[in-house]
């Protein structure tokens, strides 16, 4: 099956109207990633060599997204929603390249399989002119039928051109299909609209097929695969189903998620083995994580990196470039953005690192502010190897603290430290004997005749 060629119409006119949301309805993110983004690679992963996505609604901003997730997507405007026949027709000029498969698919059914695709791509290495993915959900109302004799398919009824025998088959239409290239256009030409909406309907060409002899088949996948999103909150159960397959996934690999269901992870996120995520993390866009690390509970992280046996949390938030090697640790309500924290360093507490590198086994104490940014510009803070910064210091960027370099606590440092030095950035402090007593006598008193004033 591999040598075939295969293209993928991904249709996605649709308006969307039930989002309510002024963004095309496919734009929508599951872990992160447009709903319409999850479908390109699951095409992909079914070996689809061209893609041709079908919009219609918001062409600007599909085009403009597409050209993120789908670089090589060719796009095409329907410009009337007229049926999901005459939205397949709209990438005629594609189809008739001469691809071997046709992969008709919805840009807003996250959920497809690979293998559910992979599956319905076979029966047409086999020989098969069309193979529809059929499905059996709890509750077949709204879905087309599929009706099958002797193991063929000879039509797919929509719900509203069943009859009641029809409508008691629990066999659906899951939406998607394989079509052979060499077939297609003949077969979608020939669709007309005399229906109960008046709809060209892409399920007419397993009847059409049929009649004209080729062979038409069914393949069955799971439910997941088929759900379609129309809602927000259809969109929140698909997002729950796939962070569910995520989390076992990782736990599979080797990672230990002691509350599954209150780690939420992104499309992208890399977690190596030996790695124990406590309850309430997130995973932003981006997040690679090696082998070992502790993530502890209630942490927030987005484009970082965190090296093998490091630890964050709990309550830590890393931003994008956050960047910890081997055994860093990034303690709590730390905010680490843009910054590289080497070996061994540690960021315990209470501290905000941003556009700095804290050198290999260098202390950070709590308090300390890396002050990067004076309104218009960002600069740079280093650290170096060793280094020790006091409780409740600001390191005044752009500025360097050199290895080994120790700062007291409460510096506010605005000029570099060589190696080695100790630095002072504050007043010295001044111990008056016996005038703490002599103060609070006084105070008393005041108050004491104040009082009696106002009897
Ligand atoms: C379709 C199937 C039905 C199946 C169901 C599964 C047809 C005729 N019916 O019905 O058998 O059980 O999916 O969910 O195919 N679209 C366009 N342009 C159009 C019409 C549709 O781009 O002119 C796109 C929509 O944006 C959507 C997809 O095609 O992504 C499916 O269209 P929709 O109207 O949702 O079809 P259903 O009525 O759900
Ligand atoms: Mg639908």
């Amino acid at each position: 099956m591999s040598q075939r060629s295969c293209l993928s119409v991904i249709l996605a006119a649709g308006e969307g109207t039930r989002m309510k949301s002024a963004m095309p309805k496919v734009l929508h993110a599951i872990a992160g990633l447009p709903m319409v983004a999850h479908v390109v690679k699951a095409a992909e992963a079914a070996g689809a060599t061209g893609l041709a996505l079908v919009i219609g609604h918001g062409a600007e901003e599909m085009r403009k997204a597409a050209q993120k997730f789908a670089p090589k997507a060719e796009t095409f405007v329907q410009e009337k929603r007229l049926g999901t026949a005459h939205a397949v027709l709209a990438a005629r000029e594609a189809i008739s390249k001469g691809y071997d498969d046709i992969l008709v698919m919805f840009g807003d059914t996250p959920l497809i399989d690979a293998g559910a695709l992979a599956a319905a791509r076979q029966k047409l290495a086999e020989g098969a002119a069309v193979a529809v993915i059929g499905f059996r959900p709890p509750n077949p109302t709204g879905y087309g039928r599929l009706i099958e004799k002797g193991g063929r398919l000879t039509a797919i009824r929509e719900e509203k051109d069943c009859s009641e025998a029809e409508k008691k088959i629990g066999f659906c239409n899951a939406g998607m299909m394989a079509v052979a290239g060499k077939h297609a256009l003949r077969l979608l030409d020939k669709v007309g609209n005399n229906n109960a909406k008046g709809e060209f309907y892409l399920t007419d060409i397993a009847e059409i097929a049929g009649a004209e002899g080729l062979d038409v088949v069914a393949t069955e996948a799971g439910f997941e695969n088929a759900l379609g999103i129309n809602n927000r909150a259809e969109l929140a159960e698909a997002e729950g189903i796939w962070q569910a397959r995520r989390r076992r996934e990782a736990m599979l690999a080797g990672v230990t998620l002691i509350a599954p269901e209150t780690v939420h992870f992104s499309h992208d996120t890399e977690i190596g083995a030996d790695t124990i995520v406590e309850p309430n993390v997130w995973f932003g866009l981006g997040v690679k994580i090696s082998t070992g690390a502790t993530i502890h509970a209630f942490s927030h992280l987005t484009g970082a990196t965190i090296g093998e046996n490091s630890e964050v949390g709990p309550f830590a938030r890393l931003r994008p470039g956050a960047d910890l090697r081997k055994k860093a640790k990034v303690g709590n309500f730390c905010e680490v953005k843009q910054s590289t924290v080497e070996e061994g360093a540690k960021v315990n507490h209470l501290t905000y690192i941003g556009d700095a590198r804290v050198g290999a086994g260098a202390n950070i104490g709590a308090g300390t502010i890396t002050c990067n940014y004076d309104g218009y510009s960002k600069f740079f803070t280093d650290i170096g190897e060793g280094a020790f910064i006091g409780s409740n210091s600001s390191l005044v960027a752009p500025v360097s603290i050199g290895k080994g370099g120790y700062i007291a606590s409460g510096s506010v440092i605005t000029e570099s430290v060589p190696d080695d030095a100790l630095a002072f950035g504050r007043a010295r402090q001044k111990t008056l004997p016996g005038k703490g007593k002599e103060l609070r006598e006084r105070f008393a008193s005041v108050a004491a005749a104040r009082k009696k004033a106002a009897e």
